[in-house]
């Protein structure tokens, strides 16, 4: 069994990225990250200013815009667009959840798909499942990368995804499936899911729902990718019930330090790949 690294590839890609960050620079471009903060839910603070953190430790400019209940619809769309015109920003994401008052789907679809790092608009899910993948979001794109990474076959493989939400299993299942995987979309409906979580060669789990797969759900030599990040007494836990489970497998990834760390990395590479896209969109007009 060996244990997937996650700080230490998001390390690699991560000063990869500062080296593309710094060609940017000396050509006077700073890729620029607009953030749509609405409402003060614990987890998306904590999820913010981690991403603004690491975007000013690597030179990305992140602008934040916070709204609360009080603000209108209409006010987070105006922010939107305006981001949506403004030059020096390549990347814009609204933290999910939003307050249940908004609509964040219609607020999302003024998003430019040009802009959409985390991939959640129409045209970017549209591309990736017509196999003409554009924007990926982010975390199903840190687990492909760790997937790579540990050249796990993807090929040809029975791939079982346990959760169907929009950020993180549906893109998930899509992303796998356009590299040669047989895939499975489990979900909160699914019947039976031990005896189909138990054909998996690589089964990975979204479900925010601490240590819900034991080692009955998990077949012997499995890999095994846990996305949960679930407090409990204060104590971080995946949706893994890691001692059981980690003997059986041939790979899994721990929590913390395993997908998470590859997240935010995944979210700055957006930003730097739209940024470089529009700089050489903008050269060859000249
Ligand atoms: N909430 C939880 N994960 C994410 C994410 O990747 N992007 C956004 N915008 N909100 C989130």
């Amino acid at each position: 069994m060996k244990i997937i690294d996650g700080k230490l590839i998001a390390v690699e890609i991560q000063n990869k990225l500062k080296l593309r960050i710094d060609e940017l620079k000396k050509k006077n471009i700073t890729p620029g990250l607009g953030i749509i903060l609405v409402g003060n839910d614990p987890a998306s603070e904590i999820y913010v200013r981690n991403k603004m953190r690491v975007c000013s430790e690597l030179g990305v400019n992140a602008v934040l815009c916070r709204f609360n209940e009080e603000n209108t619809e209409e006010e987070i769309i105006k922010q939107i667009e305006e981001f949506n015109q403004n030059e020096e920003i390549d990347g814009i994401l609204v933290q999910s959840p939003l307050p249940s008052k908004f609509a964040e789907e219609k607020i999302i679809s003024h998003v430019s798909p040009l802009k959409d790092v985390d991939g959640f608009g129409i045209y970017n899910l549209g591309a990736l499942l017509s196999n003409q993948e554009k924007i990926i979001a982010a975390t199903p794109l840190g687990i492909l990368k760790m997937l790579e990474h540990e050249n796990i076959r993807i090929e040809g493989s029975h791939v079982v995804v346990v959760g169907a939400g929009l950020i993180v299993g549906r893109p998930m299942a899509v992303l796998l499936l356009n590299r040669g995987a047989t895939v499975t979309l489990a979900h909160s409906k699914t019947q039976n899911l031990k005896e189909i979580t138990r054909q998996a060669d690589i089964l990975i789990v979204a479900i925010g729902d601490a240590r819900f797969i034991t080692d009955e759900y998990v077949k012997d030599g499995a890999v095994v990718i846990d996305v949960g990040t679930n407090r409990v007494d204060g104590k971080l836990y995946g949706d893994v019930d890691f001692l059981s489970v980690a003997p059986k497998t041939s790979y899994i990834t721990p929590v913390p330090g395993g997908v998470g760390p590859m997240t935010i990395i995944m979210l700055i590479q957006n930003v730097v790949d739209a940024c470089e896209r529009k700089r050489d969109e903008n050269g060859s007009k000249n």
